[in-house]
């Protein structure tokens, strides 16, 4: 029995994590409603590395193979396999779909036993291929009516049932001779809404091995004795693909079809990372105003009773630098760009993250997360022309039109040369996750032909309106700083404040990046958002914070700092992405390797842009705040 207070638990789970995926479907994706004996269509997903082993599941390699590479020797449809279309984000995220020569019909044939094909002569050579893909537990992914072919398996801990996406291409259980599965046990899942009208809701296929199937070729034989299918690696194996179709109702309606794929493991994991930030989110709360707001009206009410009662006295405190801190940092243009860059990538991620929320993003529209985020980043170039031009002139730089060219093009362009080097070690590795030239095309057009003209059309406007103004003049000759403290380094500072957000966070960015590298679904966007939000609190917070306490050792030069206290979590994203390397892969291959560096750096350097911002906007509203309060002579 489950205890009440669990319902609710999971009831909540369910509506923090996405589980209204049926609230909305865009177009393309409606109920398909079969008729008996309509062809159903069976496609083929490109292979992926999956997770494996039984104590401590490790990935092997991070290369996605096309179905239909050479190498594999799987059967090719008649005339020869057709490239599905498929969205931008789909693309981008690896998935190459093609139609397969399964002949499949509504509700037919049940429990007949096919032959799809016999593959005479795999050399040597391809075996040794296939043989080295099942020992690194690539699976299959095929898509039924949008549905990914799924193994059904029990959750240990909670005793659910689930669908896990994608089937293993062979079993290596045994080192020396891996089995390849050549027949297929596929259970297709029906609902019938009407006498009629049938709608398919889940795609079940139970792969195995069957070495002594080819001897026969006249009659497919799917019973007797199980004798694994080996390929040999010094002569030429034949293997014969069988596969046998059961349809089987269910009462499962087509809404919620979705459901039993989006399986949370150990939902409590994530009330665990949600219940962490929001402690981690008070204690700062309570510390910043503690600190803050009661030093900072002392002070206020000191400086200023001080003036009134003309008292001749020696300022103290971050009073004493009022003339510096509005003083020009070094390098205004490379803050004000990244400034620029980073409020564009908040726009883009708060808004996909709205998308996420409001159930747009179904899993039923492959890659949508990953075309929302590039069409969001492409719109919102003007953000990042407005910002950074705004930034360049409150700084007091004078150089507008390379600060609107720089804006517009470095990230891009720096973004574009890793994606290209990427492609690069795809290509040499024959993987198909390679970025097709037309889509690199679009992608040029996307961020060279609409982002960057937005972001001139932004800078333009942020220069019309000027910078902001300043509470507080700024003195003709700089002051001494005297010798800061050794935790208000900057170096100390970056680790000491990014630690707070990246606690905060680092729950959910295990089942981030199992996501990104593990093609495990992510749906928890509830908690994803609310993650967000307690990481660009806790972000803004503890940079403040630190900016006081550079003010009050008289250390001016605050503009940096406040950005690179801001982007600390990165460092910190950098040593967790390291660690997951370390426990949860074991990759062989240079081109996994560098696949996973590439990535690791995408996002290390987004995380530090983002909150590297938030950072620095934060303090630069504090810094102003706190000096339009006090009165100066
Ligand atoms: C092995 O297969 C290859 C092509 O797959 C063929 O060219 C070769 O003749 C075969 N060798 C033998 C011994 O059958
Ligand atoms: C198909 O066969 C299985 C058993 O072989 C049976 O349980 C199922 O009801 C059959 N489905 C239909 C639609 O006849
Ligand atoms: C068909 O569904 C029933 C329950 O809905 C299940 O017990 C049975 O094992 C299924 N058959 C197959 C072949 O999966």
């Amino acid at each position: 029995m489950r205890r009440p207070n669990s319902y609710i638990c999971s009831a909540l789970v369910a509506l923090l994590s996405l589980n209204s995926v049926d609230a909305f479907y865009l177009p393309g994706a409606a109920p398909h409603s079969y008729e008996q004996g309509e062809p159903v269509n069976l496609f083929v997903n490109a292979l992926t590395p999956m997770l494996s082993g039984k104590n401590e599941p490790k990935l092997k390699s991070l290369i996605n193979y096309d179905y239909y590479n050479p190498q594999f020797h799987f059967c090719r449809p008649q005339n020869g396999p057709q490239s599905q279309p498929e969205s931008l984000g789909s693309i981008l995220f690896g998935d190459r779909i093609f139609n397969s020569p399964y002949d499949i019909k509504m509700l037919q044939d049940n429990g007949t036993c096919k032959t799809l094909c016999v593959e005479p002569d795999i050399p040597p050579e391809d075996a040794k291929f296939i043989n080295d893909r099942i020992r690194e537990d690539y699976a299959l992914n095929w898509l039924v009516d949008g549905l990914p072919a799924a193994e059904s398996k029990i959750d240990l801990k909670t005793g659910d049932l689930f669908f896990d996406m994608g089937f293993n291409l062979g079993n290596d259980d045994d080192q020396e001779h891996p089995y390849l599965y050549n027949h297929y046990e596929i259970v297709l899942r029906y609902h019938q809404p009407s006498p009629g009208n049938y709608r398919i809701v889940g795609v079940l296929v139970w792969p195995t091995s069957r070495g002594d199937s080819h001897e026969d070729t006249a009659t497919p034989n799917c019973e007797g004795d199980v004798r694994p299918q080996i390929l040999s690696e010094s002569y030429n194996t034949t293997i014969r693909y069988t596969y046998r179709v059961t349809w089987n109702e269910s009462d499962t309606p087509w809404a919620t079809r979705w459901d039993n794929y989006l399986h949370i493991f150990d939902p409590r994991i994530h009330w665990f990372s949600l219940i962490n930030s929001l402690v981690i989110v008070l204690f700062l709360c309570v510390m910043v105003s503690m600190i803050l707001l009661r030093n900072v009206s002392r002070d206020i009410s000191r400086y200023n009773a001080i003036d009134l009662s003309e008292d001749v006295q020696e300022d103290w405190g971050w009073k004493l630098v009022h003339g510096e801190v509005f003083r020009m940092p070094r390098y205004p243009m490379l803050l004000a760009v990244m400034t620029g860059n980073g409020a564009q990538l908040c726009a883009m991620v708060g808004v996909t993250l709205v998308f996420a929320l409001l159930g747009f993003l179904s899993p039923s529209n492959r890659g949508s997360l990953a075309t929302v985020m590039m069409v969001c980043w492409t719109l919102f170039g003007g953000i990042g022309g407005y910002y950074s031009s705004r930034i360049y002139a409150s700084l007091g730089g004078v150089d507008r039109r390379k600060n609107a060219f720089v804006t517009a093009t470095v990230l891009p362009t720096l973004v574009f040369i890793v994606i290209f080097l990427l492609n690069f070690f795809l290509l040499v590795a024959g993987s198909s996750g390679a970025v097709p030239f037309s889509t690199m095309l679009l992608i040029v057009v996307l961020w060279f032909g609409i982002s960057a003209p937005l972001s001139a059309v932004g800078s333009y406007v942020g220069s019309r309106q000027g910078g902001v103004s300043h509470p507080v003049r700024v003195n003709q000759i700089p002051r001494q700083i005297p010798p800061a403290p050794k935790y208000l380094r900057p170096w100390a500072t970056m680790l000491l404040a990014g630690i707070l957000p990246f606690g905060a966070a680092f729950v959910e960015l295990y089942f981030v990046m199992s996501s990104l590298f593990a093609s495990r679904a992510y749906y928890a966007f509830g908690f994803l958002a609310l993650t967000a939000g307690v990481v660009s609190l806790t972000t803004g917070t503890v940079t403040i914070l630190f900016t006081y306490f550079n003010l009050c050792a008289e250390e001016y030069r605050w503009h940096w700092r406040a950005f690179l206290t801001g982007g600390g979590s990165a460092i910190w994203v950098l040593a967790y992405g390291l660690f997951y390397w370390a426990s949860r892969l074991s990759l062989d291959s240079l081109s996994s390797v560098a696949l996973y560096l590439g990535y690791l750096f995408l996002l290390v350097l987004m995380d530090f842009l983002v909150t590297g911002t938030i950072g620095f906007l934060a303090s630069y509203w504090a810094v102003r705040r706190l000096y339009s309060a006090i009165r100066v002579d």
